[in-house]
């Protein structure tokens, strides 16, 4: 792997990675083998497992280190308390955690205890903040446009430089619309110390993903998602999110957006996966072995969904984000 320089190496440096991209937690799409990949393209592959069972996630940490000897994270979601998994992860050697939505202080001691690196994602420079407070070692601030979960409710670009500025020196990664060398070296011009990719890596050839969400997402343009507070049933109040605009949200919308209890088609079985049925408004990020009717499934997805047009390698998707953010340092270093 040729060997780059990057601006703001303190992230790169303090993970020991060679390229600052991390594929972020994308749910039940982020397996083994897609973050083996990007930890083996010199990137930081990242698995979720929120909510995960400890047997379960054992298992994904065990089998990632199989695939790669390079270093990658584990991704939990605080509303779902990872209080029993968090001591496996110490016992395993797992030396990189992501947190999100919630209050992660209770992990960070015990965490830098065992030398490891604790990232947490907020919306907000309120959050950040508090989350630089609690001691964690790398902010990863996510803008409104992202996908999944959405903490962010300003863009990108608004809250990155205000983030930074409001934690410094930690490094900060952003998050939310970056699916390509332009958006990499934008976030770098910002001042980001790396990015945190997500809707790009849905289309990584390795990442768990059914092939009609797939398809959906190459397909897509930035103006199809849709950002509510409530159309699928996260599982904890409050918790906005971005999907691909669907047959269910078409349904939800042309009713008026009724709350929960008093939705069209509620309590009607629309598939199965490896936990049982799925369920019109459940959450769940369809894989390949879900089966049923996927158009009608909460298919996450962010804006930047719309520069996304290709299946690949999880390792080309790396590497190209990175190649292209490089070539476009050195057209801007070029005097003229
Ligand atoms: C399919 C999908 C599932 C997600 N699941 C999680 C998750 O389990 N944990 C988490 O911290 N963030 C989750 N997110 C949010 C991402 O970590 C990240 O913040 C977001 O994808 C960045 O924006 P982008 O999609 O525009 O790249 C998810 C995002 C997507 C698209």
């Amino acid at each position: 792997m040729p060997t780059r320089s990057w601006p703001n190496s303190m992230f790169i440096d303090k993970v020991a990675i060679e390229i600052p991209i991390v594929q972020a937690a994308i749910g039940g799409a982020a397996v083994p083998e897609l973050a083996a990949a990007v930890s083996n393209a010199g990137g930081l592959g990242m698995l979720g497992l929120g909510g995960e069972m400890v047997d379960a996630a054992r298992m994904a940490v065990r089998k990632t280190r199989a695939l790669t000897s390079r270093p990658f994270g584990v991704n939990v979601i605080l509303q779902w308390p990872p209080d029993d998994v968090f001591p496996m992860f110490l016992d395993e050697g797992v030396s990189i955690y992501s947190f999100f939505w919630g209050d992660c202080s209770r992990f960070v001691q015990r965490a830098h205890r065992a030398n490891a690196i604790v990232l947490h994602s907020v919306g907000s420079v309120d959050e950040a903040k508090r989350a630089a407070d609690w001691g964690v070692d790398v902010i990863v601030a996510q803008g409104h446009e992202a996908g999944g979960h959405v903490r962010g409710t300003v863009s990108t670009m608004v809250l990155l430089p205000a983030v930074i500025d409001a934690v410094a020196p930690l490094p900060v990664l952003a998050a939310g619309g970056i699916a390509d060398g332009r958006g990499v070296a934008a976030a770098f011009s910002l001042g980001a110390a790396g990015v945190w990719v997500g809707t790009r890596f849905l289309a990584a050839t390795e990442a768990s993903v059914h092939p009609y969400y797939r398809q959906r997402v190459l397909a897509a343009t930035a103006n199809d998602t849709i950002y509510t507070d409530d159309l699928f049933d996260i599982g904890w109040p409050d918790a906005p999110h971005r999907t691909l605009k669907n047959e269910t949200s078409e349904l939800w919308e042309k009713a008026g957006r009724p709350p929960t209890g008093n939705r069209p088609r509620q309590g009607e079985v629309i598939g199965s996966s490896a936990d049982g049925s799925v369920m019109r408004y459940g959450c769940l990020t369809p894989s390949a072995d879900v089966a049923g009717n996927i158009e009608a499934m909460s298919m996450w997805a962010g804006q930047g969904v719309g520069l996304v047009t290709r299946e690949q390698s999880a390792a080309d998707i790396t590497r190209e984000l990175a190649d292209e953010a490089q070539r476009i340092f050195s057209r801007l270093a070029q005097p003229g």
